[in-house]
C-alpha cells in the first residue's frame, strides 16, 4: 500500500482540508508533519462545516490513527478546545496521537509573535499573531519546550528557569513589558498536560510500524509551497517546511517511505498577509471571486488577495516537492467567466522567465505574461464525471498539467464531499 502526502502548491488555503478529508477516508493513519494552529482546515460533510487547526481531517473517520509529528508545534489550549468541540458534535478523537516531540507554544510566544510584528513596522510579514515564528525560533536556539517536558512537572520547572530567564530579559528590556512567572505559565500550563497525557506516543514508531505493515497512510501538509521558508517567499512565509521535503523530518521516518505527493492548487491564487503576488487582481474580477470561492481566511478571517492561475508558481511546486499529480480545486468558482486567463510566464526587466525567481525584488518587479481561455458557464461544474465537464474547463485543465509538468489527478467542482472528480486514485 503506497504512502501519499497532500501539499499546497501555493500560499496555502488551496483545500487541502478537502482532499486530505477524500484522501483521508481511505487511509488507516493521517499525520501531521508541521506547522501549527496558524493552518486552518475547512471540510464540510453533510450539513455540519468542521474547521480543524491542529488535529489532522482525518479525525471525522471513525478508526482513523491521528498523528501530531514531532515537527508541528502546539498549542495546548487551543488542542483542548478543537478535541471538546469535536467530542461535543459526536466525533471520538480516541485516535488521536501527539508526538513526544512536539514543540509546544507558550504565552511568550504569542506576546513575542505581537511585538515583533509591531516593531516591523512597516516591513509587516502579516502573521497569524498565534506564536508560530517564536516557538520555531526557540526550537531552534535550543531555548524550546516540548511537550514531553510539559508532562514532567520537574523537567518543565527546570525548563523554565533555563527559558524564562531569555525571554523575560527581551520582553522587559526590548519592548518594555512585563514578563511571566513559572508559577504562572505551570499553573496554566500543567492541567493541559494532564488533559492530553494519555494521547502522547513515541510517533515515529507508530508511522513507520503503520508503513512497515503496509497500512495507507496519509502525510497531511499546511500552508503551501510559497510559505515553505527554504523554498517560499521569504521573508513572507511561514517558519516551518510545508513542502514534501518537511515530512520525513517532521514525522521521523525516511524520505523514501513517501510514495506519492499530491500537490493542491487553486483554479486561481490566492494570498493572505503581505508579500508579492505578480497574479494579484482587483476591482470586479477579485470581488467575484473572492465572493464565489468565500475567499476568507479560515484562522483570521482576513479577505484573502485574490488573482489568477499562475503556472510558474505551480511549475515550481512541482519541482521542489516531486509532485506526482494535482489536485485542481474550486474549478466551479471560475465558472461564469467569459475569459479566463493562465500567467505562462513572467517578464522581468524585459526578458521573458520561466522559472520562479526567489529573488523578491524580482519577484516584486514582475509581470505576468498571460494566456486567455475561454471561459465556461456558470452552474456547468455540477457533474459526476470528468467527460461531463464543459469542452472549455477540460482544456483548461490540460492547459495547467502542460503547463505544470504535473498530470491533474483530482479536480473539485463544490465543496462537499461528493462534488469532487477522481481521475487517478492516489492510494492505488
Ligand atoms: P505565521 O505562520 O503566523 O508566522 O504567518 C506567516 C505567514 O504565513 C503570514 O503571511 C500568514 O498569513 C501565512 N500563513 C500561515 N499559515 C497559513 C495558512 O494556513 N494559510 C495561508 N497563509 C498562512
Amino acid at each position: 500500500m503506497p504512502t501519499v502526502a497532500v501539499v499546497g502548491t501555493q500560499w496555502g488555503d488551496e483545500g487541502k482540508g478537502k482532499i486530505t478529508d477524500l484522501l483521508a477516508s481511505r487511509a488507516d493513519v493521517v499525520a501531521r508533519y508541521q506547522g501549527g494552529n496558524n493552518a486552518g482546515h475547512t471540510v464540510k460533510v453533510g450539513g455540519d462545516i468542521f474547521k480543524l487547526h491542529l488535529i489532522p481531517s482525518g479525525i471525522l473517520y471513525r478508526g482513523t490513527t491521528c498523528v501530531i509529528g514531532n515537527g508541528v508545534v502546539v498549542d495546548p489550549a487551543v488542542l483542548i478546545q478543537e478535541m471538546d468541540s469535536l467530542a461535543q458534535k459526536g466525533i471520538d478523537v480516541s485516535g488521536l496521537r501527539i508526538s513526544g516531540n512536539a514543540h509546544v507554544i507558550m504565552p511568550y510566544h504569542r506576546l513575542l509573535d505581537k511585538l515583533e510584528e509591531e516593531m516591523r513596522g512597516g516591513g509587516k510579514i502579516g502573521t497569524t499573531a498565534l506564536g508560530i515564528g517564536p516557538v520555531y525560533t526557540d526550537k531552534i536556539a535550543r531555548n524550546g519546550i516540548r511537550i514531553i517536558d510539559i508532562l514532567d512537572r520537574e523537567a518543565f520547572s527546570d525548563r523554565l528557569d533555563a527559558v524564562l530567564k531569555l525571554k523575560n530579559a527581551v520582553l522587559q528590556k526590548v519592548y518594555g513589558v512585563e514578563g511571566f512567572t513559572k508559577e504562572q505559565i505551570m499553573e496554566e500550563y500543567l492541567p493541559y498536560a494532564e488533559r492530553i497525557r494519555d494521547y502522547v506516543a513515541d510517533c515515529s514508531i507508530l508511522v513507520n510500524d503503520a508503513i512497515d505493515r503496509g497500512k495507507n497512510v496519509l502525510f497531511e501538509g499546511a500552508q503551501g509551497t510559497l510559505l515553505d521558508v527554504d523554498h517560499g517567499t521569504y521573508p513572507y512565509v511561514t517558519s516551518s517546511w510545508p513542502t514534501a521535503g518537511g515530512i520525513a523530518a517532521g514525522l521521523g521516518i525516511g524520505p523514501t517511505k513517501i510514495n506519492k505527493v499530491i500537490g493542491v492548487a487553486k483554479a486561481y491564487t490566492t494570498r493572505v498577509g503581505a508579500g508579492p503576488f505578480p497574479t494579484e487582481l482587483s476591482g470586479p474580477v477579485c470581488n467575484t471571486i473572492r465572493e464565489r470561492g468565500q475567499e476568507y481566511g479560515t484562522t483570521t478571517g482576513r479577505p484573502r488577495r485574490c488573482g489568477w492561475f499562475d503556472s510558474v508558481i505551480v511549475r515550481y511546486a512541482v519541482r521542489v516537492n516531486g509532485l506526482s499529480g494535482l489536485a485542481i480545486m474550486h474549478l466551479d468558482t471560475l465558472a461564469g467567466f467569459e475569459k479566463v486567463k493562465i500567467c505562462t510566464a513572467y517578464r522581468c526587466d524585459g526578458k521573458v522567465i520561466r522559472d520562479f525567481p526567489t529573488n523578491l525584488r524580482v519577484l516584486a518587479g514582475c509581470e505576468p505574461v498571460y494566456e486567455e481561455l475561454d471561459g465556461w458557464p456558470e452552474g456547468s461544474c455540477a457533474v459526476k464525471r470528468f467527460e461531463d465537464l464543459p469542452g472549455a474547463a477540460r482544456a483548461y485543465l490540460a492547459r495547467i498539467s502542460e503547463l505544470t509538468g504535473a498530470p491533474v489527478a483530482i479536480v473539485s467542482v463544490g465543496r462537499g464531499r461528493e462534488e469532487t472528480l477522481i481521475l487517478e486514485e492516489p492510494f492505488s
